[in-house]
């Protein structure tokens, strides 16, 4: 079958958009055809080289943000706040770790949502569920609901000024966020944490500001690559109209190359094998991460790995497992033993938040700490036992003090004072700094034998 940019609209697209406005959605791709992309071949290069030496363990990936990002929280303390989350707790990884750290944001672009149900209902009244900023709004109103093709231009446009700030304040080194003294370590002093835990963070924590003390009286740079400021974005490829507006040949390279983000995810519900998502992925020359749950069957999740990376290109798929701390030991297991045998080359990633997300009695989604810390731990454990290693850590987070997960300091009845997520519940500065220290824990106990390029 010979792939084009369209060559998705023949297959049959899981979570399709309802746009009734053809010639809208024309004009909108029409628009973003012409509108020059979001990030560069070369970036996208650069960040497969990075993730190809993550697979043979010389680097690990810490991939997160929010679970949907908005257009109204494009605002500069949101997103250094975020950048600023994200940076800490990739220092105290490659603190821990011993190894460089590939930071990617799921922003300037997480707009477009996958839903359970295509429809809500609230008293009688049913309506078209909320996508996600880039195909309608929040607000449970006809209006709103309806899916609105200008959207995709708007986010695009929130895209780029998300990433024109993030570049701009990575190109600045970010200084200040360094300084020990700029991290709020409160979490340390909490009544709930146990002793020896706090020990250890706080030996951690006390290491961490000395080497950077000591990496900024040497002068930063010369240490390039522990603190090198580089970020890279993320989203789910959920909306093909809009991705396939900005897959594109460049000149001197050969292939194409989706270029509204550096690493699109096909998510767990539109990864079918023959469907539109897999199709439009199949033909760009980005790294494409999988999100795989326990409902996997491991022969399809290799048949989607071939379909995906047929000439098993090294740094080219990461394989990001959300299998839930109920379900990891079991349903984990096979798939990595079956990717293994077949020598494919992932990199292997844990997502602990979308398998653990639960309702409380007065119906608020939310997710526990302690699950989300068991998920990962189970996920060191089983690829320890099947002779693979965990390559990087996905999570649903912000720099901001929410209340979203219960947990790491936050108890059910914290939750109603600041939920702030428009989809799923994230950890906050604390929690987020916390699971940072946590998962350097478990680096150290579980560091990978790098291997050598195949
Ligand atoms: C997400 O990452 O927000 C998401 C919807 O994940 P999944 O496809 O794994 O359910
Ligand atoms: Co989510």
């Amino acid at each position: 079958m010979t792939w084009s940019v369209d060559s998705w609209k023949a297959r049959l697209c899981a979570q399709q958009i309802r746009y009734d406005d053809a010639a809208g959605v024309e004009a909108a791709v029409a628009k973003l055809r012409r509108l020059p992309p979001l990030v560069t071949s070369w970036e996208i290069e650069r960040l497969k080289k990075l993730v190809a030496e993550a697979q043979m363990g010389k680097r690990f990936l810490l991939q997160g943000g929010d679970c949907a990002e908005t257009l109204a929280d494009c605002q500069p303390d949101i997103i250094t706040n975020k950048l600023k989350i994200l940076l800490q707790m990739s220092l105290v990884l490659v603190h821990a770790g011993k190894m460089p750290v590939v930071r990617v944001g799921r922003l300037a672009g997480q707009y477009a949502k996958p839903r359970s149900k295509l429809t809500e209902e609230r008293d009688g009244v049913v309506l078209p569920s909320y996508f996600g900023d880039l195909v309608n709004r929040p607000d449970f109103t006809p209006e709103a609901r309806h899916a609105d093709p200008r959207a995709m231009v708007d986010a695009y446009g929130h895209a780029a000024l998300t990433l024109n700030f993030m570049r701009s304040l990575s190109a600045a080194g970010f200084a200040d966020l360094h300084h020990p003294e700029y991290w709020d370590l409160a979490f340390l002093s909490r009544a709930d944490l146990p002793v020896e835990l706090r020990e250890e963070y706080t030996q951690a924590s006390q290491r961490l500001a000395e080497a950077l003390h000591f990496m900024e009286a040497l002068g930063e740079t010369t240490i390039d690559d522990a603190t090198r400021v580089e970020f890279y974005t993320s989203h789910e490829g959920l909306n093909l109209h809009y991705e396939s507006a900005q897959t594109r040949a460049v000149p001197r390279r050969k292939g194409y190359y989706l270029l509204t983000t550096h690493l699109p995810w096909i998510g767990e519900r539109t990864r079918a094998v023959d469907g539109a998502h897999v199709e439009l992925f199949r033909g760009i020359e980005n790294v494409v991460g999988i999100k795989i749950g326990p409902k996997v069957d491991p022969a399809d999740a290799l048949s989607l790995i071939e379909r995906l990376n047929p000439n098993n290109e090294v740094g080219k798929i990461v394989v990001i497992t959300r299998m839930g701390s109920a379900h990891v030991a079991r349903a984990l297991p096979p798939l990595v033993d079956a990717v293994r045998r077949a020598e494919r080359h992932v990199l292997w990633v844990c997502d602990p938040m979308h398998g653990n997300t639960i309702s409380t009695a007065s119906s608020i989604k939310t997710r526990s700490f302690d699950d989300i810390l068991f998920e990962i731990e189970q996920t060191f454990g089983v690829h320890h036992d099947c002779g693979t290693f965990l390559g990087g850590v996905h999570f649903e987070l912000t720099g901001e003090d929410v209340t979203e997960c219960i947990g790491g300091g936050l108890t059910e009845e914290d939750l109603d004072r600041n939920y702030a997520s428009v989809c799923d519940p994230r950890l906050n500065y604390r929690q987020a700094l916390e699971m940072a220290f946590r998962v350097g824990q478990w680096m150290k106990r579980n560091r990978p034998r790098p291997t050598s390029p195949p």
